[in-house]
């Protein structure tokens, strides 16, 4: 039932626009492109279209049913769809993990807030490869300034947060998303006409079955978990905001299909010109922030204008994408304050921006200051990003499915999905996270 005092998205449209850009991210601009590099191309991304569309999108609907059928946070739509029971956990489960995510996630956006100041200001000093890692040492290392980007980005997201669902997470989605895909198949139609541009197009179409290995299931499903913000309480939170006579299947679907084509046209746009360049694919992370900056200044010598055009709409769009990402995260525990502490939004807004400086913060100076620091024998910034990734999101995602296939009254959750979905949430996904669960420990 939607309740008279809550506030909800205005249209179906509107609830598929934020959940694409929940899911639209920097998962898609700066991960998958750099997986896709490393697990084997396109081998990979028939892989990770398998995921998606078979274990993926059956859990994104698990979190769908509840949100929708409880219209709360988690915490208490376990209270109300399972009292008295330990399920409640789970709602707690799901305040810390966005919570991290958001942390570190905040630090990378806060990369693309410098470059994109620094590519309006003046040139990118990236025009070897050396300059190009020496650029990302400064931005990611020098600590005034990565706290300081940090903080921008945060703040950004507190400021759309504080506006509300349709005022702040409504407006800024249904601009941005077109915007985002508008941008990025320009930045890929710049990209194919690099020279020698066709070499990346192939590596992206052919599948090569030497690159395949046991890990790369696991960490194609990891990918697509990331990518479609799976098992933190997300998908739950922005459909308890849903309309009533809204399908969620439709919904769900739409979103792994917008999420899906944004992976790939970022593909696109990076893979092609990272050929041209003559570059490894293989990078690993520092794809986005140090291979493209030195080729596009290097395409800069020739043609400076446009250049440093597709520079500035770059990393505008990692801006745009990042943010209407950290704003589902920022999200799900401002609803959970809202609703178990009684706080108004702009408290609770506060609340967690002052506890997400903090951790974010550490997370920042672990590429300075602080890289000695080691959880585990990782950095803050890695531990936390493992830690939320590998184990969280997988137990969070495990426990949604079983818990919308199993404990759920049978007839509303196959009511809303359907008797296919239904299956899947009840077996296939479950199963599947487990035997990678088991995998990922034994291996
Ligand atoms: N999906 C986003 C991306 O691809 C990031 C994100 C938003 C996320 N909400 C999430 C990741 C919840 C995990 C869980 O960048």
């Amino acid at each position: 039932m939607v309740q008279k005092d809550r506030e909800n998205f205005g249209s179906r449209i509107a609830f598929i626009m934020a959940l694409a850009g929940s899911a639209i991210g920097l998962g898609n601009i700066w991960r998958f492109p750099y997986m896709v590099g490393e697990y084997g191309g396109a081998l990979f991304v028939l892989i990770y279209l398998f995921c998606a569309f078979f274990i993926s999108l059956p859990i994104l609907l698990s979190e769908a049913v509840i949100g929708k059928t409880a219209r709360s946070s988690t915490y208490e739509a376990m209270g109300k769809l399972a009292p008295g029971t330990r399920w409640r956990m789970l709602g707690l489960l799901t305040v810390l993990s966005p919570f991290i995510i958001l942390s570190f996630y905040s630090v990378v956006g806060g990369w693309s807030v410098d470059y994109l100041f620094r590519s309006c200001v003046s040139a990118l000093d990236a025009g070897s490869q050396v300059s190009a890692c020496e650029l990302f040492g400064k931005v990611s290392g020098t600590s005034w300034e990565t706290l300081l980007t940090f903080t921008v980005f945060l703040g950004m997201t507190a400021l759309i947060i504080i506006l509300g669902v349709k005022n702040g997470i409504e407006k800024f989605t249904k601009v941005a998303i077109p915007s985002l895909f508008v941008l990025i198949v320009a930045i890929a139609a710049y990209s194919l006409t690099l020279p020698g541009s066709w070499e990346g197009v192939r590596y992206l179409v052919t599948p090569d079955f030497s690159k395949l290995t046991s890990g790369t299931f696991a960490y194609a499903l990891g990918q697509s978990f990331f990518s479609m913000s799976l098992g933190v309480g997300t998908v739950l939170t922005y459909s308890s905001y849903m309309k009533e006579d809204d399908s969620i299947v439709k919904s769900g679907i739409w979103t792994a299909v917008f999420d899906s084509i944004f992976a790939i046209l970022a593909g696109f746009a990076i893979m092609p010109a990272v050929f041209s360049a003559g570059l490894e694919p293989g990078a690993g992370p520092s794809l986005v922030f140090e291979t493209i900056p030195f080729i596009l200044t290097k395409m800069g010598e020739t043609a400076p204008v446009l250049s440093k055009a597709v520079t500035v709409l770059f990393f505008l769009t990692i801006l745009g994408a990042a943010l209407t990402s950290s704003i589902s995260l920022y999200e799900v525990v401002e609803l959970h304050l809202m609703e178990r502490r009684n706080m108004s939004r702009k408290k609770a807004c506060v609340v967690i921006f002052m506890a997400a400086w903090v951790l974010g913060s550490l997370c920042a100076l672990s590429f300075g200051s602080l890289s000695g620091v080691k959880i585990f024998g990782e950095t803050i910034f890695s531990f936390c990003d493992i830690f939320s990734s590998n184990y969280l999101m997988m137990l969070g995602a495990f426990l949604f499915s079983i818990f919308a296939g199993w404990k759920m009254d049978k007839s509303v959750v196959q009511g809303q999905v359907g008797k296919f979905f239904y299956f899947m949430i009840r077996w296939m996904s479950p199963v599947v996270i487990l035997v990678i669960f088991v995998c990922n420990l034994v291996i």
